[in-house]
């Protein structure tokens, strides 16, 4: 062994782990379920084993469909969303030969009927179980229309906030990210629906933040920082895997056989079912790497795509391919095997009840709202408050509230079904004027022509309240339509003329409030420098605007960190509290790291979040001053309310390795818990820190704890100063 390194996993290659038994399952009910298969397999013919991994899009006119099911040739349909038609459906297999039944699934994200707040915001109330409680009313509400699957949660990890998907994830850090993944597995799945975490893996690490794009991952960048959510998601039960678009140096995940076979199913023990994105073993041709639809359906099989979602190439090709030779019919029986076993778990057979589909009753649309503005509250993030200028009290005089997305009412649903009444929203207007009454003056102007504001609708009306009032609340919005899939931007500024707008109101001179809409870190430097607040609010859903006012007028105070770094600029990208050290660390003369025309710190690290109040923390003792690569070491802290008001404060914990084989990162998080505290409280907060958590993966994907001395910080972000240490010994 090479001296100081313990190699916890010893691998000569990625692919030489036997697989195990998925965490959920109890051996003696795996037994029974493989015996169902098996039997049920003896029966199918070539035809029926191949509709089984058959995928795709409801379509219209349904006959063609509804016979295609009949015949075993379909394994299960996206975006069946009406329970009328997914009872169609269930009549169908019923008459078919061997009335296998089907997934149904949809993107339920973080919405069917009443919006939540976009993933990311959930991130931001570093709570891992309002996630979980989110998850569970959206399922709760998807799974009464017979949808059986949802294709959630999305876990990729990104320090890209270029790539528009950001916002359907938990931000940059795995640790975080793994929480998350976790979480919401259980709560969608608690709610009545099997789950799907995607995309496996490095979609959120695209070259230039250009979706769809390929990614460059080292082999310790895999392991230490992509894989963490989804094996976190495979031990709390996900029930299939998404397999992501793009290539992983330089060979399409649809294609790869050492990320499919070799890492997930083999290394990572997941047997449950990989399914393919949408249509991509068909874009396997645009990639280059297939040659045609037959030729990409069998490289996707061989990689170990068991499900093939929308492409239709191995409904058309892989009977004749089985038949000629070329494909392997154990390559098919083993995916075959994989999406039955996921039914049989899922209890959609009539002799395995039980699985996620004992759906629970109804959660009525209050709850679900509760729940919905719960998260919100506590995913608001309060980048800066000079001079206590939020929250809005009387003392606050006059305010003048600017900006056209105070009337809005768009929650951001952005998947689900179309047929449903849009739910009702309040806007930030009325919330703010229903609950100042007639305590103080809310002047109102909408400024611009749509609440992301391309263009003016009154400027000069805007202004004019503005001088007339003791405190400017601008509300902003990221362009409504450049969030989420398909949506990368290569610029981060405000768009529209929103810019222009804050320009002109600090000419007038009194403290701004700025609020921003957004569904990913901006670049706000320029706004920065002109407000004296500055309040993310991500998209804060159906509850969000209600929320928002209850914080803004501090009757709930904020307490969201970022789950992700908001950046100076967009040259800055990707940009990360983790970044390796450098040769040259920053000292701002000219031949160290960073830019000749811009600072080396973002503007806002990952883990910051101010509250209407200040948290001290003192006294960070560990338990001994050295510990054996398989011990643990007791991390203990006391953070104390130092202000007036009451709030919620996230501890955090951060390592560094100073002296390693590779270079290790700056810090790490290892651990956080959010308290609530009353003025004048304090409390010790405690971490247990296994040193195996300290460890990382080297090039050849082995596992290390290393002997060598760790740096522990400890406070409200990865800025934290309040630093102690200890020694990992062989
Ligand atoms: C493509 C997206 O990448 C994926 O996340 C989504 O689940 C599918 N479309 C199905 O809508």
């Amino acid at each position: 062994m090479k001296h100081g390194l313990l190699l916890l996993t010893l691998l000569a290659s990625l692919c030489s782990t036997p697989a195990r038994s998925t965490p959920t399952a109890t051996p003696s009910a795996d037994r029974a379920i493989e015996a169902k298969i098996t039997a049920l397999m003896a029966r199918m013919t070539l035809t029926e084993k191949v509709g089984q991994l058959n995928f795709p899009s409801y379509a219209f006119p349904r006959e063609p469909q509804l016979e295609a099911v009949k015949q075993g040739r379909i394994g299960g349909l996206l975006n069946v969303v009406n329970p009328a038609h997914v009872k169609d459906f269930e009549a169908v297999v019923q008459a078919s030969r061997l009335k296998i039944p089907l997934l149904f699934a949809i993107d339920a994200i973080y919405a069917f009927h009443i919006s939540f707040p976009t993933p990311i915001a959930w991130a931001a109330t570093w709570r891992p179980e309002l996630a979980e409680r989110a998850a569970e009313a959206i399922a709760l509400e998807t799974a009464q229309t017979g949808v059986n699957l949802t294709f959630a949660p999305m876990i990729d990890i990104s320090r890209d906030p270029r790539w528009g998907r950001v916002i359907e994830g938990a931000g940059e850090d795995p640790l975080l990210g793994a929480a998350f993944a976790a979480a919401r597995v259980r709560g969608y799945r608690k709610g009545g629906l099997a789950t799907s975490a995607k995309h496996f893996v490095g979609y959120g690490a695209p070259e230039g933040g250009r979706d769809y794009n390929g990614a460059q991952i080292s082999a310790p960048e895999l392991f230490d920082r992509y894989i963490p959510p989804f094996q976190a998601a495979i031990e709390a039960g996900s029930e299939t895997v998404m397999a992501s678009f793009n290539t992983v140096n330089g060979v399409p995940v649809t294609a790869n056989r050492r990320l499919i076979t070799d890492v997930l199913k083999t290394r990572l023990g997941f047997d449950g079912l990989v399914m393919s994105d949408f249509a991509a073993i068909m874009e396997l041709k645009n990639h280059g790497v297939a040659a045609d639809l037959a030729d990409a359906a069998r490289r996707a099989l061989h990689a170990g795509i068991d499900f093939d979602m929308e492409s239709k190439a191995y409904d058309r090709h892989l009977e004749a391919a089985v038949e000629a030779g070329k494909v392997p019919i154990s390559e098919v029986d083993a995916a075959v095997r994989r999406i039955l076993r996921v039914k049989y778990r899922m209890g959609l057979f009539e002799d395995s009840p039980g699985g996620v589909r004992k759906i629970p009753a109804k959660m009525d649309e209050e709850t679900v709202r509760k729940r919905a503005r719960e998260v919100a509250r506590e995913s608001f993030v309060l980048l800066k408050n000079s001079g206590a200028t939020l929250p809005i009290t009387e003392a606050s005089g006059t305010v003048a509230l600017i900006g056209s997305a105070a009337l809005s009412t768009n929650d951001h649903s952005w998947y689900g079904p179309a047929d449903l009444e849009k739910p009702r929203t309040e806007t930030l207007l009325n919330a703010l004027l229903t609950r100042i009454g007639d305590r103080q003056r809310l002047l109102y102007s909408e400024a611009f022509a749509d609440p992301c504001g391309q263009s003016f609708k009154d400027k000069e009306h805007a202004l004019s309240i503005a001088r007339g009032a003791d405190l400017i609340v601008l509300i902003v919005s990221e362009d409504c339509t450049v969030s989420g899939e398909g949506a990368s931007r290569a610029d981060l500024t405000l768009s529209g003329v929103q810019q222009e707008m804050l320009d002109a109101l600090s000419k007038i001179g009194k403290p701004i409030a700025l609020v921003v809409e957004t569904g990913r870190p901006l670049a706000l430097s320029a706004a920065n420098e002109l407000v004296a607040s500055m309040l993310i609010a991500w998209n804060p859903g159906t509850e969000g605007r209600t929320a928002l006012a209850e914080v803004l007028l501090g009757e709930v105070a904020p307490s969201g960190k970022l789950p992700m770094t908001f950046p100076r600029s967009v040259g800055q990208i990707p940009i990360s509290y983790s970044d390796l050290p450098t040769s040259r660390p920053a000292t701002g003369d000219r031949y160290t790291t960073g830019y000749v025309d811009e600072k080396p710190t973002p503007l806002y690290p990952f883990g910051h979040g101010l509250s209407y109040t200040t948290f001290e923390y003192s006294g960070l003792k560990i338990s001994a001053p050295a510990v054996r690569a398989n011990g643990k070491i007791e991390v203990r802290v006391e953070v104390k309310n130092a202000g007036l008001r009451a709030g919620q404060e996230v501890v955090q914990l951060y390592t560094r390795q100073t002296v390693a084989s590779r270079s290790r990162p700056m810090r790490e998080l290892k651990g956080f818990e959010k308290i609530a505290l009353q003025p004048g409280e304090q409390r010790t907060v405690r971490f247990m820190l296994p040193a195996s958590a300290l460890g990382y993966h080297d090039e050849d994907g082995n596992k290390i704890v290393e002997a060598g001395p760790i740096r522990v910080f400890v406070g409200g972000s990865s800025a934290a100063d309040l630093e102690t240490g200890f020694d990992i010994t062989d």
